[in-house]
């Protein structure tokens, strides 16, 4: 059987142990092909009984007295997010603010625990809010921000930071770097354990964004030796838009690292009330402020079924499916005007891959408005498409692949004009 035979993605989809948690989520739309779960995750059903039960059950007949089981709920909903997805383990992870917010209080919590260094660095590459972050910390505390033209074909391939990009950027300088663990973009999966090894050895602490890695592929933070990482919950971990973000801080560096924001929910007697900051211990330590308690229940419903399937088995199968996608790609798509900007080595990808296509813009619009395929489009010129292991089948990609063929080909993507969403 050949990869262009609809019978080898049935074939997947019938030989797929994960196959039966597609019932777990909502799809109302059989005919879709939702290939973006790597931008927004699908709805757990079980997140509309928890989220409806939370107000019957909870809000409405407890009203304030819930807060005394609620106020620490970031504590365990950040352990399950640890164990599900992270490898790592109790206390070290809350689910909190958002990933821009976590980002902001962990970069300043390491750049200060390194007082005198005066450079952090990142790469070109990297995803917008990290980069326009770091640019407004380096302003306000008149540090040197290097950034990695990653970019450049003759500096990384397809984005991917290794030792040999970094190395020549570190020194007894350098306070911070921060990586995404896959790139938004190209879909690249920088090593966690090399890199955080390296910068380790420059006396410097790394921060990953496992944004685009978190429910699609392992990570092992504790095993890897992790300092700092965050990441969102709203794609591969299906708990919905806006819903809150989450901070890793190993327990080893947890009394070193101050955040910038005292909030009250850090304070070691919080109803205490003191007229002075005292800082709890652990990773409460690291809160700011009242938890959104149902964004809360949307991750424990979400990252339940995660755990329930076994990041192993997503893994596994976040890597049969781009790899399916890749050999579609060389069948349909390469003689089309298409660049492949993902790796072929499964270890060096996650859940995404990245076609270029000089009128990816126009195509990504026409896929949604005349086929029935949700892609998306990130400038200059790259379609994303994923795998999200848990809703999607095999059988899913396949369909979207000859729908993106068919209407390369026949050029029905020129009917586009513009497209008129500030959204992409
Ligand atoms: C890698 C990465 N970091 C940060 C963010 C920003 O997340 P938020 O808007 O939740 O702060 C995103 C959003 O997609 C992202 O992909």
């Amino acid at each position: 059987m050949k990869v262009t035979d609809r019978e080898y993605a049935l074939a997947l989809d019938a030989a797929d142990p994960l196959r039966h948690f597609k019932e777990r989520y909502v799809i109302t739309d059989p005919d879709m092909c939702y290939l973006d779960g790597n931008s927004l995750g699908r709805l757990p059903h079980d997140t509309v009984v928890a989220v409806t039960d939370f107000m019957t059950k909870e809000w409405g007949p407890e009203v304030v007295n819930g807060w005394g089981h609620w106020v620490d709920e970031a504590q365990p909903t950040g352990d399950l997010i640890g164990r599900a997805t992270l490898g790592a383990a109790a206390g070290q992870v809350l689910a909190c603010d958002t990933t821009s917010v976590n980002f902001y209080q962990l970069c300043l919590a390491a750049i200060h625990a390194r007082l005198g260094r005066k450079t952090i660095i990142t790469d070109a590459a990297n995803f917008p809010t990290d980069r326009y972050i770091l640019e407004g910390i380096a302003k306000q505390f008149d540090l040197e921000l290097v950034i990695i033209d990653n970019e450049d074909p003759k500096i990384a391939e397809n984005e991917l930071i290794t030792v040999d990009v970094l190395k020549p950027y570190l020194s007894d300088d350098v306070a911070l770097v921060t990586l995404e663990v896959i790139q938004y973009r190209s879909g690249a999966r920088n090593d966690i354990k090399s890199l955080t090894d390296l910068v380790r050895s420059f006396g410097a602490f790394l921060l990953w964004d496992a944004s685009h890695a978190v429910g699609a592929i392992e990570m092992n933070f504790d095993a890897n030796g992790v300092d700092i990482a965050v990441g969102c919950t709203y794609k591969y971990g299906n708990s919905g838009p806006g819903a809150p973000a989450w901070l890793y801080v190993n327990k080893r560096v947890q009394a070193e690292l101050q955040v910038p924001i005292q909030g009250w929910f850090s304070q070691a007697d919080q109803f205490g009330m003191g007229p002075v900051f005292e800082r709890a211990e652990g990773i409460r330590g690291f809160q700011i402020a009242s938890p959104s308690l149902i964004g809360l229940r949307c991750i424990k419903s979400a990252f339940s079924i995660i755990e329930e399937a076994g990041i192993t088995e997503i893994s596994h199968k976040c890597a049969t499916g781009t790899q399916m996608m890749i050999e579609l790609y060389d069948a349909w798509l390469a003689d089309l005007g298409f660049t492949l900007l993902t790796s072929r080595d499964a270890n060096k990808r996650g859940g995404h891959i990245s076609i270029g296509h000089p009128d990816a813009a126009r195509i990504c619009v026409a896929l949604r408005q005349f086929a029935n395929v949700i892609p998306d489009y990130r400038t200059p010129d790259s379609i994303r498409l994923a795998i999200s292991p848990l809703p999607t089948s095999y059988v899913e990609i396949w369909d979207g692949f000859q729908r993106i063929r068919d209407l390369v080909t026949t050029r029905q993507y020129e009917k586009i004009e513009k497209s008129d969403s500030r959204v992409t």
